[in-house]
């Protein structure tokens, strides 16, 4: 695999759109998925250009959109085939109620429920209506039906209804439909794995309000979490400090302190097959956490501190130690110290990368040391890096 700054094609999707409010969400997905990398052609059913405009998406996808059977412009004037055929997967998103029934009963009566009939590729879906009609028991007999003939269902979600009702069947944010499509393209490099990983920095408070941290958005630990869960891995994610909200489908664990981080890693090594430390982990705690407000009364104040454990040093030395990655931001001599770190936790893999460059940024630039020497990758969203990581990691098991 080769990172390089030009966007690698993820895959080519077929976006189906049939009638509900939800079609508005499609515009936004078709914007996140080229934005990520997918080639998308969309096919909307005609209720479905009565909630959004194929123009929108033709404008979105820089593709004209099809939408009938008939349509002379493709040479074989087959579209259903042709169109199948291109493709990678196919996603209905929004799928209403009624094109589900369709679909199991294999209906073709349009462009979009011919060429899922004909298809020979995935197909994921994502439903989206009113409350009731997801309760229906003609409705959760069709979404069994489709799970068993094979077909991926991608939520639905849980809130607020156009209709003004609460509950189960509105369509999956576009979002989390993106990264849903990214693991289904994912190759599984990790199936059957266990990988703990820790991201973000530690807080050491002072006081209730105080505390020393390091410098870390968490990104890059989270951007790894994801990418093994896409991989098929039993992701366990111990979360220090940061604003993100963690990626979907992996076990969390919240450790601010140093300490708290080194017992939540101790407590849940076993059984792991990969130990990935990203977190920015403080090396020092103060020697006493005042249980007040620390006030402005001295003209200075020291602040004794001691260390703390190292805790990809203590699981790398363990009798049975998992496969151990390390992160080194140096910002000086960066190849010279981040192998001296790799040599002296005993890792076989490190990530090297220039402190500063990267903090807080979606993108980032390493280097992957480990015993036949340096690879470097360029630089690259830190969801790239990820799976570039994890792909030489994956090698090298
Ligand atoms: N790490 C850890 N526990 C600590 C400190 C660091 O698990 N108490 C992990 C980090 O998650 C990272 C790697 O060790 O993977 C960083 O190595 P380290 O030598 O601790 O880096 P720095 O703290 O930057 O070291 P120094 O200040 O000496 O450069």
């Amino acid at each position: 695999m080769h990172a390089n700054n030009q966007k690698r094609l993820l895959g080519k999707l077929v976006l189906g759109i049939t009638g509900g409010i939800a079609a508005y969400k499609a515009a936004e997905l078709v914007r996140l998925l080229v934005k990520a990398g997918f080639e998308v052609q969309v096919v909307m059913t005609n209720a479905a250009c009565q909630f959004i405009t194929p123009v929108t998406m033709q404008a979105l996808s820089g593709k004209p959109v099809f939408i009938d059977m008939w349509d002379s412009s493709i040479s074989n004037g087959m579209p259903h085939i042709e169109l199948s055929r291109n493709a990678d997967a196919i996603l209905v998103a929004p799928a209403s109620a009624d094109f589900m029934a369709k679909l199991v009963q294999g209906r073709a009566d349009d462009l979009l429920s011919t060429l899922c009939l004909a298809r020979n590729c995935p197909l994921l879906v994502a439903p989206a209506m009113n409350k009731q009609m997801w309760e229906n028991p003609a409705t959760q007999r069709n979404i069994n039906q489709l799970k068993a003939d094979g077909i991926s269902i991608l939520g639905p979600d849980c809130g607020e209804q156009a209709c003004g009702e609460v509950g189960l069947g509105r369509m999956l944010e576009a979002e989390a439909l993106l990264a849903l499509v990214n693991a289904h393209f994912t190759p599984k490099l990790l199936a059957g794995k266990r990988v703990l990983i820790t991201a973000g920095a530690t807080l050491e408070m002072l006081d209730p309000v105080r505390a020393i941290t390091n410098l870390s958005s968490g990104k890059m630990g989270y951007a790894i979490a994801q990418v093994a869960a896409d991989m098929g891995a039993e992701v366990t994610l111990v979360i220090g400090a940061t604003a993100l909200s963690a990626p979907a489908g992996v076990n969390k664990i919240s450790a601010i302190s140093a300490n708290e981080m080194y017992d939540a890693v101790m407590s849940n090594i076993i059984q792991q097959d990969i130990f990935i430390a990203v977190a920015a982990v403080a090396d020092y705690r103060p020697v006493t956490q005042q249980p007040e407000k620390i006030k402005k009364n001295a003209s200075t104040l020291s602040i004794s501190l001691t260390r703390n454990k190292d805790i990809l040093a203590e699981v790398a030395s363990l009798p049975n130690a998992p496969f151990c990655v390390g992160f080194a931001a140096e910002t000086e001599n960066l190849l010279e110290y981040a192998e001296a770190k790799r040599q002296a936790k005993k890792l076989p893999l490190i990530v090297a990368n220039l402190a500063g460059e990267a903090l807080g940024s979606d993108e980032n630039s390493v280097t992957l040391l480990d015993k036949n020497g340096a690879h470097p990758l360029v630089r690259a969203p830190k969801i790239d890096i990820a799976r570039l990581l994890l792909a030489h990691l994956a090698g090298m098991l």
